[in-house]
Parts: structure tokens; C-alpha cells; sequence
């Protein structure tokens, strides 16, 4: 009832809540927002994901200012922006090691919420509304990789979008609806351009505001697991609660300097990150009669582009580009579904039982591996090992609520620990 606080206070203050609830929403979000007072280091991770969106949106409009969205200007635009415009170096690298932090940080965030059951009861819109995020993040990151109209955006993009034509019946008409011409070129690089700084910005962010709306309606998780307002004192403040700020601003921002310390690392001394990162091939213009050698998917993408080319045989008289699509989609679908596959009777991780450890160490290992194999080229080996742990990523969900249900849990304590 943000609407009825706050009223009738002398000072300029008093006359804006009396017409907005200014005061009201501070307190309801931060200075009267009670987070558990046990948050470890892994809660550092959604501070840090609004700061590279920040960061993010920032560079992405200086760069905008320069950039020319043109298969005839594009490549040579970048270079002027690298060159050229002033600090022009430090804005691209600060856009192109953020995308790469971007997923660095969410996937850890994600890492967290499966490890303390974030995302169970009351939580699962605040896991879905960041499932999303992460498609759209997906999404705006793909069609960023086609900017620079170089090599590996070209052929990336290529090969990613080829996948919707393995898809029966309508695949040939929608690849070319996408790409909007008969193959990749400047007015599939138009459209993506406006997808990427207009129409993704703005559902990304909207999505972030219903992520935190959604989370504060039901307050914070914690690394024990325990729901801390069903311990209340007599002002209905939760017992093992502090205020978000200044306790947790101030947190956040030892999380904010470490974090920079890193990041800037990268963009003043490695911001081609090895290769992966910004991609060799990306340092020659794109070129429709070349295809490079190997193509491969910045990192974030590789662990999905395994589990594509692990299928390899065909299934109802269908090609298996089609299943290897399917099994790609279903892996990220699956995630969606997590809330309702973990049916243990505690959320912590901390008080599961050893089949639910093994099983999220298998998860993360396999996705690892799976990482490091879609970044290479296909062998028989490696295609078998990707085989072996896209079943393993499957098998972590599906046998969820069985595993979850038959193992020992430890009891959960009355109190936040620690
Ligand atoms: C742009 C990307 C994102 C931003 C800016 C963001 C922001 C935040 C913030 C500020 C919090 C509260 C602080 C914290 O608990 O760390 C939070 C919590 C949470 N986020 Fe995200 N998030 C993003 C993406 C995601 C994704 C992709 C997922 C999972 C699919 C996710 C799942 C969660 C969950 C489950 C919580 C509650 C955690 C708890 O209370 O233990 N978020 N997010």
C-alpha cells in the first residue's frame, strides 16, 4: 500500500510523495527491504549483473554514435571507432569484454539459485522472469556478434540461422523470412541492428524490473534456505532480516571494486581474451565466397552448439540437424521446468542429500566439458564424449524428482546460519 505512506511531510520531499510515492518505494526496495543477513559471496552476482547491463547500455550508445549499420560500412566503421574516435578503443573493448562478463556473472547467478533452490516455491516467477532474461540475453548477444561484419559474424550467423531451416516444412521460408534476403547481408544486419539497440534494451530491461518486483514481493533466498519471514519480531520486521541499505549497498560495492579490478584487467591487457572473447577471424571483413576453417560460437553459446552436433543420426526420416536444433531448445526449456522437477523437502543445498550433490557437480562438470568441446572442431572422439554429457545435462533434470525425493536431508535449522 506504497501509495498511502509518505503523505502530508513538509519540504520538497513531502511535496513529491504527496504525488509520487518516492519515499515509499526507497523504502520498500532498499532502506525497509529486509534481505537475510547470511548472504555470501554468491550473492554478489545480481549486483554485478545490473552494473555490466549498465555498462553495457552505456558504451553500446557511444558506440552507436559512430557505428555505421551497412554491409558496405560496418567493418570499416568499427575500425574508425577503434582508431579514430576518441577513447572510441576503450568503449568497444569495454562492449565487448561486458558481453563476455555479462554471461560470466549470470551464469554464476543461475549457478547460485540451483545451488540454494532459489528458484523453488515462492520463487519460480523470479526464476522464470530470469530464464527469460537469459534467452534475451541470448538473443541480443547473437545479433550484437553480427555487428562487426567480420568473418566469424558472418558465418556465424550463417550457421545459426541455417538451424531454423532444418526445422520440417517451414524451415526454408523462415530462415529467409529472418535473414530477409536469400542469404546473410545488409539488410539482415539492418534489422539486427535496431533488434540490438532498440527492441532487446528495452525487453531485457523491462525484464529486469519484474525480475527484482517479483523478488521483492517475496523477499531474498539465502544460503540456508530458510523463508526468514516466518520468523518475525513485533514490528513485523524478520528476526534474521537487516535493511538492504546501507547493510547490503555497501556489501555490494566491495563486490563492485573486486569485479573492476578483473574486468578492467581484461580490457586494458587481454580484450581479445585469447581468442575467445573477439574471435581471430573477426579481424578480417566478412566475406560470403571464404568460409573460415573452423567456425565456432563465442564461449557463453559453445556448451548448446555441443549438444547441436552431438546428434548425429537421423530420426523419423528426419535429418538430425533437426533433433540436434530440438535437443539444443529443450535444453534450455528444460531449465524453465526446474522449479517443478526439484521435489525435495528442503531448498538448500547445504541440507540435501548426497545424490542431489553428485548430481549438480555432474550438471556443472558436464556443461563445462561441454563448453570447452563446442569451442573445438568435431573429431569422433570428442562427439562421442559430447554425446556422453548431453545425456548427463538431460539426466540431472529428468531423474530430478526422483533423486530429490528418495535421499536422506539433512535437518534444516530455526535460524539463519553463519
Ligand atoms: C540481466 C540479468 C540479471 C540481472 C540484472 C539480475 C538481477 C538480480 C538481482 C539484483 C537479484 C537480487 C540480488 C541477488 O540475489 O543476487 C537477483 C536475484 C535472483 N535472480 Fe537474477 N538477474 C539477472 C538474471 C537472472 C537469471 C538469468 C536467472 C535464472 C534463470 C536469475 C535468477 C535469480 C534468482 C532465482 C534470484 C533470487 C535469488 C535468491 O533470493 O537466492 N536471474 N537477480
Amino acid at each position: 500500500m506504497a501509495g498511502y505512506r509518505n503523505k502530508g511531510n513538509p519540504g520538497l520531499m513531502g511535496w513529491i510523495d504527496d504525488r509520487f510515492p518516492a519515499t515509499a518505494m526507497w523504502e520498500d526496495h532498499l532502506s525497509k527491504y529486509y534481505a537475510p543477513k547470511n548472504f555470501n559471496f554468491w550473492y554478489f552476482f545480481g549486483s554485478l549483473a545490473l552494473l555490466v547491463l549498465v555498462n553495457q547500455i552505456l558504451t553500446g550508445i557511444w558506440l552507436t554514435m559512430s557505428y555505421n549499420p551497412s554491409a558496405e560500412g560496418a567493418f570499416a566503421s568499427v575500425e574508425y571507432i577503434m582508431r579514430d574516435v576518441e577513447y572510441g578503443w576503450l568503449l568497444r573493448y569495454l562492449h565487448s569484454t561486458g558481453a563476455s562478463a555479462f554471461f560470466v556473472v549470470v551464469y554464476l547467478h543461475m549457478f547460485r539459485g540451483m545451488m540454494y533452490g532459489s528458484y523453488r516455491k515462492p520463487r519460480e516467477l523470479v526464476w522464470i522472469f530470469g530464464m527469460t532474461i537469459y534467452l534475451a540475453l541470448m538473443a541480443e548477444a547473437f545479433m550484437g556478434y553480427l555487428l562487426p561484419w567480420g568473418q566469424m559474424s558472418y558465418w556465424g550467423a550463417q550457421v545459426i540461422v541455417s538451424l531454423f531451416g532444418a526445422i520440417p516444412v517451414i524451415g526454408p521460408d523462415l530462415q529467409q523470412w529472418i535473414r530477409g534476403d536469400f542469404l546473410i547481408s545488409g539488410i539482415t544486419l539492418n534489422r539486427f541492428f535496431a533488434l540490438h539497440v532498440i527492441a532487446l534494451p528495452i525487453v531485457i530491461l523491462a525484464l529486469v524490473v519484474l525480475h527484482i518486483i517479483a523478488l521483492h514481493e517475496v523477499g531474498s533466498n539465502n544460503p540456508d534456505g530458510i523463508e526468514i519471514k516466518e520468523k518475525k519480531d513485533e514490528n513485523g520486521v524478520p528476526l534474521d532480516g537487516i535493511p538492504f541499505h546501507p547493510y547490503y549497498t555497501v556489501k555490494d560495492i566491495v563486490g563492485v571494486v573486486v569485479f573492476l579490478f578483473v574486468f578492467c584487467t581484461v580490457v586494458f591487457f587481454f580484450p581479445e581474451g585469447g581468442g575467445y572473447f573477439l574471435e581471430k577471424p573477426n579481424f578480417e571483413p566478412a566475406n560470403a565466397l571464404k568460409t573460415p576453417d573452423h567456425i565456432a560460437p563465442v564461449w557463453y553459446f559453445t556448451p548448446f552448439y555441443a549438444m547441436l552436433r552431438a546428434v548425429t543420426y537421423p530420426l523419423f526420416g528426419v535429418d538430425a540437424k533437426f533433433w540436434g536444433v530440438v535437443v539444443m531448445g529443450a535444453a534450455i526449456a528444460i531449465l524453465f521446468v526446474l522449479p517443478w522437477l526439484d521435489r525435495s523437502p528442503v531448498k538448500s543445498m547445504r541440507y540435501k542429500g548426497w545424490l542431489s550433490k553428485v548430481w549438480l557437480l555432474v550438471f556443472a562438470v558436464s556443461f563445462v566439458i561441454l563448453g570447452v568441446l563446442g569451442a573445438l572442431p568435431a573429431t569422433p572422439g570428442r562427439t562421442m564424449v559430447s554425446q556422453i554429457c548431453t545425456v548427463l545435462y538431460f539426466a540431472f533434470f529428468i531423474l530430478m524428482p526422483f533423486y530429490t525425493r528418495m535421499e536422506k536431508t539433512k535437518p534444516v535449522p530455526e535460524r539463519v546460519t553463519g
